[in-house]
C-alpha cells in the first residue's frame, strides 16, 4: 500500500530525523496508523474532504479530531479568522471580540454565566480544576476510569508512554462509569477532600466502545456532587455542539457548575473556554491561570461566525441525521459480509467497534482499507461528523465500506465472522 502514499512515507522519514516519533500528538504512536497505510501528512481540506501530499482525497470522519464541524476551510469562517488576523491576531491586551464571544458562549451555554479563554481542551480542564479547587479548599478530583481528559500530567492514568511523575494523578480517583453506588461510597469516604468531578457528558473511552449514560445516572452525579459539596465539571471538550449547542448538559439534562469546550468551538482555529456559574465566579477571579495565546483574537472571530452559522440552521439534527445513515449503513453492510457491526456513542461522533475483535485486529485492518478506498475514519477511537458530511458523502463511504468488508473477508480471523 506504500506506493500510495510516497510523498507522505518521504516526509515520515525526514520527519523522523527532526521531530521525535516523527509525528507528534494525537497520531503519534503508530499503533493506531501503522506507516505506509495511511495518509501521514495532510496538504488541503475542504469542506468533508482533504486531500494528502500524496494528492489522494479522502473524505474525513475525524475532522481533526473534532475541531472541524461547520467543513474545512468555510468561506464565512475563514473569512472572520482572516479579516480579524489582518488587523493583528496576537496584541498585547485582549480585543472587544473576547467580550462579545463570552457574551455569545454565556447566552448559548446554558445556565452559564461567566467564562474564561485557552487554546486547548486541556487548558480548559486545568482552569476548572484551578477554579473548583479555589471554590472549595479542597484538592481531590474524581473521574471515570478509562476517561480521557488530555495529556498533561494530571491525567496519568488516560496516557501511555515514559516520563510522568507518579504523584501526577495522586489527588485523582477513579470510579466506574454509569455506576453511581461507587461514587456515592467515595464521596461518602473522601468527599470532604474532592474539590471537582469531572465527566464527559458519555463515556467515550480511549479505546472501544462508547457508552451512553444510564437512565438516572446523571440526575445522580448531580445530586452526590451537591450533597457533598463537589463541583461537577463537565469536559465538554470533544463533544460539544455535537449533541446540543447550548452543551451536552442540556442534552441530557443537568446542571454542571462548570463546563470545558474546545474543539468545534473555532472550527480549527485554536479556542477553548472555562464556563461557570454564578456562585463560582469569585473563586474563577481568585486563581491565576494564563497562556500567551490565550486572548488571540483571530480564533475568537472564527468561534463567534462558527456560533452564528450553527445557531442559524438545525446543525446538530443535521449532522445526526447524516450519522444515523452512516452508522444504519455500516451496520447493514457489515451483517452482508457477515461482521457483526456495533455503532455507539451517539451518531454525530460515533464509535464503530466489530463483535469479537476484542484486540482490534479487524478494525485496523477495517481502517487501512477505509483509506485505501478513500474514507479517512480511525480503528479504536470514535469517529465525527459535521454540517459539510452530506448524504451522498455517507453514500460514497458506504460503498468504500463495502469494498473494505469485502478485502477484509480473505483475512478475518473466523472469531469474528
Ligand atoms: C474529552 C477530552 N478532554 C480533553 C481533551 C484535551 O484537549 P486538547 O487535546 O485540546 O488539550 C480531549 C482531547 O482529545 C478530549 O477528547
Amino acid at each position: 500500500m506504500t506506493e500510495r502514499y510516497p510523498a507522505s512515507s518521504n516526509l515520515y522519514e525526514r520527519a523522523q530525523r527532526v521531530i521525535p516519533s516523527g509525528i507528534w500528538g494525537h497520531n503519534k504512536f503508530p499503533a493506531a496508523f501503522a506507516p505506509g497505510r495511511y495518509p501521514f501528512f495532510a496538504d488541503r481540506g475542504r469542506g468533508c474532504r482533504f486531500v494528502d501530499v500524496d494528492g489522494n482525497e479522502f473524505i474525513d470522519y475525524l475532522c481533526g479530531y473534532g475541531a472541524m464541524i461547520s467543513g474545512y476551510a468555510h468561506p464565512e469562517i475563514d473569512a472572520a479568522a482572516a479579516s480579524r488576523a489582518s488587523l493583528g491576531d496576537c496584541l498585547t491586551q485582549p480585543t472587544a471580540l473576547s467580550v462579545e464571544l463570552a457574551e455569545l458562549l454565556v447566552e448559548t451555554v446554558a445556565g452559564m454565566s461567566w467564562c474564561a479563554f485557552g487554546k486547548n481542551g486541556s487548558d480548559a480542564l486545568a482552569t476548572a480544576l484551578l477554579v473548583a479547587r479555589s471554590s472549595t479548599g479542597r484538592d481531590g478530583v474524581v473521574c471515570i476510569d478509562g476517561a480521557y481528559h488530555g495529556s498533561h500530567s494530571w491525567c496519568n492514568w488516560c496516557n501511555p508512554g515514559e516520563g510522568r511523575p507518579a504523584e501526577g494523578s495522586a489527588e485523582v480517583r477513579l470510579v466506574p462509569w454509569n455506576d453511581p453506588g461507587a461514587l456515592e461510597a467515595l464521596l461518602a469516604t473522601e468527599g470532604d477532600r474532592i474539590a471537582a468531578a469531572v465527566l464527559t457528558p458519555f463515556h467515550h473511552p480511549i479505546l472501544g466502545r462508547s457508552i451512553l449514560p444510564a437512565p438516572g445516572y446523571w440526575a445522580a452525579v448531580e445530586r452526590l456532587c451537591r450533597t457533598a459539596g463537589v463541583l461537577l465539571v463537565v469536559d465538554d471538550v470533544r463533544a460539544g455542539f455535537r449533541l446540543d449547542l447550548r452543551g451536552s448538559h442540556s442534552y441530557f439534562g443537568f446542571r454542571p457548575d462548570l463546563v470545558c469546550l474546545s474543539k468545534a468551538l473555532g472550527n480549527t482555529y485554536p479556542i477553548a473556554v472555562t464556563l461557570g456559574v454564578e456562585p463560582h465566579r469569585r473563586a474563577a477571579e481568585a486563581i491565576f491561570a494564563s497562556g500567551t495565546f490565550w486572548n488571540c483574537s483571530a480564533p475568537m472571530a472564527a468561534s463567534i461566525a462558527n456560533l452564528r452559522l450553527l445557531a442559524s440552521g438545525d446543525a446538530v439534527a443535521r449532522i445526526w441525521s447524516v450519522g444515523e445513515r452512516l452508522c444504519r449503513g455500516l451496520e447493514r453492510i457489515g451483517r452482508e459480509h457477515g461482521f457483526e457491526v456495533e455503532m455507539s456513542g451517539v451518531p454525530s461522533m460515533p464509535t464503530m467497534t466489530i463483535a469479537g475483535d476484542e484486540s482490534f485486529v479487524v478494525m485496523n485492518r477495517f481502517a487501512e482499507a477505509m483509506a485505501a478506498e478513500g474514507s479517512l475514519v480511525n480503528p479504536t477511537h470514535n469517529w465525527f461528523l459535521s454540517t459539510a458530511h452530506t448524504e451522498e458523502d455517507v453514500d460514497e463511504t458506504l460503498s468504500h465500506a463495502d469494498a473494505a468488508f469485502a478485502a477484509l473477508a480473505t483475512i478475518a480471523e473466523p472469531a469474528v465472522r
